[in-house]
Formats: structure tokens, C-alpha cells, sequence
């Protein structure tokens, strides 16, 4: 996405990328945009597809108690997410940089970025076993929780804040209708539960599990039943069953470094930033992060003035901060820690009640899931 705003400013940019193309174009991942990564995608030319193929979500029903809480954030706040996998979202971004005839690198690994701290950094990497060096006037850290460019900025230069829940989620994909229009979050003693949607015959749902647990040890009728529990309340239709086709267990952290520059490289993303997967936010913050450096990045060529740059890190930790909080905030509220006593949990559902059934706990959720504002 920076190269599609780059380009769309007249700045050539080259993207070094370790997997292969085809990794790439289709590696699972997440699926839900805020209403500002839908019109970043407008604004800057990959639009078209999310228009037409994107499902517009307006709301979140929270399940607990055995009772159904639906926020509907369009009514509560004018704003909307869609459900859209982010492997299309690369498939349209993919296509806008084949149109582009700008180069991406694909099978070559990076080894190390020099000099970041000069004019013309240099960014090693591989190609076909051979080493190649690459001189730049700007390198944009964009490779993700474990690559390369964090590490080249000097340990005591960096403050790195992390948390480490005490649980994961065990995804599953299932070849089934949603049955419920909305994604449905169940708040249950047993553990979270959710139902998300693919397509209109796929259905996304995750089980809150232990961090190291085997997904292989879950059959599939182990699968539907904790599903039904958690999720199902009397009077509602109840989740629709189909052909499981995968499953896989994701571990949850919180993660933020500061700052999220040195010199010339800027971090963007899961390199600086991670959030577990509850309030949706992965993606939609690498996107914010990549509109306020490409505004920067082409602010400085135009004018030759650099402030927007030099204010990057501060700009974006500003608004990640609050997304740091809305992530854990409810990723502490909806799943069960284990050994904690009733009054926690009762304080849980208290929370829930308040989030779900006053104005002010449903403008807060609504502002925040869609999506706060990016200041670009
Ligand atoms: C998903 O569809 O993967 C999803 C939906 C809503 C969330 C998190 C994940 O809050």
C-alpha cells in the first residue's frame, strides 16, 4: 500500500520481499476493514474490487448471559467495517503494482540494512543465493513482527512494551453459511468464542484455547459443540455447521516499540506493532501507519520540507497507543484468564453490560472498531 501511495505521488520505490509471489497473493490472514482502510483503498486506486465483493458489517452482537447484545455501529456512529480478507486486499495491490511496471523482488531475503543514519542507506539482500546490495534515500520497514528492519535500529535506541496473554485462538475455516448476519462474539465461561464470514458460503470462527494448543487434537464435533455453547442463545438460529477445511491456533500478544524511526528507516506495521486479534486492528494499523509516511514521504519531495517525516513516529504511536488500548482492553474483557476468581468475572460481565448497553459503551465501541481517525 505505501508503494500504491508512492506511486500515485510520482516516487519510484522498490519492494524487497523475502517469501514467493505466490505466498504472498495467498496467505490466510485477516478480514475485516475499517471504514478508513476501504477509502484509503478508494483513494489511492485499489477500490474497485472491495466496492463490489466487500460485505458491508454494521454491527457486532455480543452474546453473554445467554442473551444476544447486537452494537450496531452504523446507527450508533455513522460508520461502517467490511468484511474483506486481506489476501485480496494483496491480490489488489499486487495488480496495481503489476499495472505500475515498478519492481518487487520476490525469494529475496533481506540480511541486514547499513547506514541508516547517513543520506543514502543500503539495504543487503539475497537473490538466487547471490548477495546484492541496494542504495536508497529511504527504507520503510514494512517486514512484518520478525524481520529484519527493527533489528537494525540499536537496542538502547528502542523501548519495546509487550504483553503475553495466556491463551490463543483456535481458527477455524468451515464450509458453511453464515447463519447469523452479523459477527458474533460469544463471551461464555468456557471461553471466547467468534463466528466471522468469509464469503456467503465460508464461515470464520475462532475458540479461545490454551497459547500451545494442538489444533490437531480438536476434532471436528469437539469443534461444533464448543462452538454451539459459546455461541448459541435461546431464540436465535443457531450456527450453521459445514465441512471443516482448516484449522490453525494463533498465540496473542500486545507489542509496541518506541520509536518508530531511526535515521531513514521508518517501521510500519507488525514490525513495530502488534495487537491480538480481537478488535480487528492488524492490518487496518499497518494501513494507517503506511497513509501518514507516504503523505510524509511525499510532503518532502515535493517541498524539500522534512517536518512531517521528523514527526512520523510520534504521529503514529499517538493514535497506535489507543489502538493498543481499545485491543487489550477487550481482549480482557471477552476471553476467561485462567485462575481468575468470580468477582473478576463478574466485573467482565460488568464491562460487557456497560459497553453494550449505554450510549457512552456503545459510542466507544463503535468509534474505536471502525476505526479512529488517521491523522494524515
Ligand atoms: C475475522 O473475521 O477474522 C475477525 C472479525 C472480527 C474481529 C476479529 C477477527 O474482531
Amino acid at each position: 500500500m505505501l508503494a500504491q501511495i508512492l506511486h500515485a505521488q510520482g516516487i519510484e520505490s522498490v519492494i524487497v520481499e523475502r517469501a514467493s509471489r505466490e505466498h504472498v497473493r495467498t496467505r490466510l490472514r485477516a478480514g475485516v476493514l475499517e471504514q478508513g482502510s476501504v477509502e484509503m483503498m478508494r483513494e489511492f486506486g485499489v477500490g474497485d474490487r472491495v466496492a463490489k465483493l466487500g460485505l458491508k458489517q454494521r454491527a457486532i452482537d455480543f452474546r453473554f448471559a445467554g442473551e444476544s447484545h447486537p452494537i450496531d455501529f452504523e446507527a450508533v456512529c455513522g460508520r461502517n467495517t467490511w468484511v474483506y480478507p486481506q489476501h485480496e486486499v494483496v491480490t489488489d495491490l499486487m495488480t496495481a503494482r503489476d499495472a505500475s511496471g515498478l519492481p518487487v523482488l520476490y525469494d529475496a531475503p533481506v540480511t541486514r540494512i547499513e547506514g541508516l543514519e547517513g543520506s543514502q542507506p543500503v539495504i543487503h539482500y539475497e537473490q538466487d543465493g547471490k548477495p546484492v546490495a541496494l542504495q536508497c534515500d529511504y527504507v520503510a520497514g514494512c517486514d512484518g513482527f520478525r524481520g529484519v528492519s527493527r533489528s537494525a535500529i540499536p537496542a538502547d535506541k528502542l523501548k519495546v512494551f509487550d504483553r503475553i496473554y495466556p491463551f490463543g485462538w483456535l481458527g477455524i475455516l468451515a464450509e458453511a453459511r453464515p447463519a447469523i448476519k452479523d459477527i458474533t462474539w460469544g463471551c461464555h465461561e468456557s471461553g471466547f468464542a467468534m463466528m466471522s464470514i468469509r464469503s456467503p458460503s465460508v464461515t470464520r470462527l475462532y475458540l479461545q484455547c490454551a497459547p500451545d494448543e494442538d489444533a490437531q487434537a480438536w476434532s471436528d464435533d469437539r469443534i461444533w459443540s464448543e462452538l454451539h455453547k459459546r455461541l448459541d442463545v435461546p431464540g436465535l438460529p443457531t450456527l450453521e455447521e459445514g465441512p471443516i477445511t482448516q484449522k490453525g491456533v494463533t498465540a496473542m500478544r500486545s507489542f509496541l516499540a518506541e520509536p518508530m524511526q531511526h535515521g531513514r528507516l521508518f517501521l510500519a506495521g507488525d514490525a513495530a506493532h502488534i495487537v491480538p486479534p480481537t478488535g480487528a486492528k492488524g492490518l487496518n494499523s499497518a494501513l494507517a501507519d503506511v497513509k501518514v509516511l507516504g503523505r510524509a514521504l511525499a510532503e518532502h519531495y515535493r517541498s524539500g520540507r522534512s517536518e512531517w517525516l521528523e514527526r512520523y513516529s510520534d504521529t503514529c504511536l499517538k493514535r497506535m497507543w489507543l489502538v493498543q488500548r481499545f485491543s487489550a482492553g477487550l481482549c480482557t474483557m471477552v476471553h476467561q484468564f485462567p485462575g481468575d476468581n468470580a468477582f473478576v468475572r463478574r466485573l467482565q460481565r460488568a464491562d460487557l453490560e456497560y459497553m453494550t448497553t449505554t450510549a457512552p459503551g456503545r459510542l466507544q465501541f463503535s468509534e474505536n472498531f471502525t476505526g479512529l481517525p488517521i491523522a494524515a
